[in-house]
C-alpha cells in the first residue's frame, strides 16, 4: 500500500490528526519528528514542514528518502489574496509559484533557474480527490453558507504577508507576470518542487486564516488555534477513506 505523507506547517494544525493516529511510532531525523502509523485505514507519516521554503524542502526530502512515502499531501492555512477568497474559505492548489524568486535579468522574474519553469504543478488525480474530500469535509462541518471552496494557483514565499498595501503590490506584480493567485503561504512551492524532482504526486489544501492585510497578524493565530485543525481532520479523513 502506498504510504501517504501528511504535512502540516504548525503543531496546532497537526494535533487532531496525531490524536487519531493508530499504532503510532515516532522517529526523529534531521531535527524533526516523524509519526508513522495508520489513519482511516491508510499507512501514513505525519510530519511538520516547519515554516518557510527551505524547512519545508528538508522535511519533504526526508519523507521521501527516509520514510519511503509515495505521495505528499499538505494541509495548512494561507492568506487570501484573490477576489472573494475570504477567511474560512478553503483553497485546493492546482499549481505553485514562488512570489519572492527573482533572478532577473539573468532569468525571467519568478522563473526557477535551470528548470525553465515558473510554476510547479500539483498531481491532477490526487488534487481531484483532495477537492472532492474538501467538498465532503466542508459539508460535514456545517459551516456558514457563504464558505467557498476554491481551486487554482497558490503563491509561496519566505514572508508573512501582513499589510493591505503589501498584499496589493504582491498581487499586482504577480498579475503582471501572468499569475492570478488565490492565496499566499510559505511552504507549498518548495514541497511541489521537491515532489517534481522525485516524480512524486503532491496535493495541497489550505484554509484561509486571514486576508494578508493589516489585521493578518491578529487573524492568523486565532484561526490556527481555534479552527485550522478541524478543517484538516475533516478533509484528511475524507481523502484517506477515498484512496
Ligand atoms: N499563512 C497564513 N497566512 C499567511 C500570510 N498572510 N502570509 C504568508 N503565509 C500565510
Amino acid at each position: 500500500m502506498t504510504i501517504t505523507a501528511i504535512l502540516s506547517a504548525l503543531a496546532e494544525e497537526q494535533q487532531g490528526l496525531l490524536e487519531l493516529l493508530q499504532q503510532p511510532r515516532k522517529s526523529s531525523h534531521a531535527g524533526r519528528d516523524f509519526w508513522q502509523g495508520r489513519l482511516h485505514g491508510q499507512p501514513v507519516v505525519l510530519a511538520l514542514s516547519r515554516i518557510g521554503k527551505v524547512a519545508a524542502a528538508t522535511t519533504s526530502t526526508a519523507l521521501i528518502e527516509r520514510f519511503n512515502v509515495g505521495r505528499i499531501v499538505f494541509t495548512g492555512v494561507a492568506g487570501g489574496l484573490g477576489d472573494g477568497v475570504q477567511v474560512g474559505d478553503v483553497v485546493v492548489a492546482t499549481e505553485f509559484v514562488q512570489h519572492d524568486l527573482d533572478a532577473s535579468p539573468i532569468f525571467p522574474r519568478y522563473e526557477v533557474p535551470l528548470y525553465g519553469r515558473t510554476r510547479f504543478p500539483c498531481d491532477a488525480a490526487l488534487t481531484a480527490r483532495l477537492l472532492q474530500a474538501s467538498r465532503a469535509g466542508l459539508e460535514g462541518l456545517a459551516l456558514p453558507a457563504k464558505t467557498l471552496l476554491h481551486h487554482g494557483l497558490m503563491a509561496s514565499g519566505d514572508r508573512f504577508v501582513s499589510g493591505m498595501q503589501e498584499s496589493r503590490n504582491l498581487r499586482t506584480a504577480l498579475k503582471q507576470g501572468g499569475h492570478e493567485v488565490l492565496a499566499v503561504e510559505m511552504e507549498g512551492a518548495a514541497v511541489a518542487q521537491v515532489c517534481f524532482d522525485y516524480g512524486l504526486p503532491f496535493a495541497a489544501v489550505r484554509t484561509i486564516s486571514d486576508r494578508a492585510d493589516d489585521t493578518a497578524h491578529v487573524d492568523f493565530p486565532v484561526f490556527v488555534k481555534d479552527v485550522a485543525s478541524l478543517y484538516a481532520q475533516a478533509i484528511v479523513r475524507h481523502l484517506l477513506e477515498a484512496l
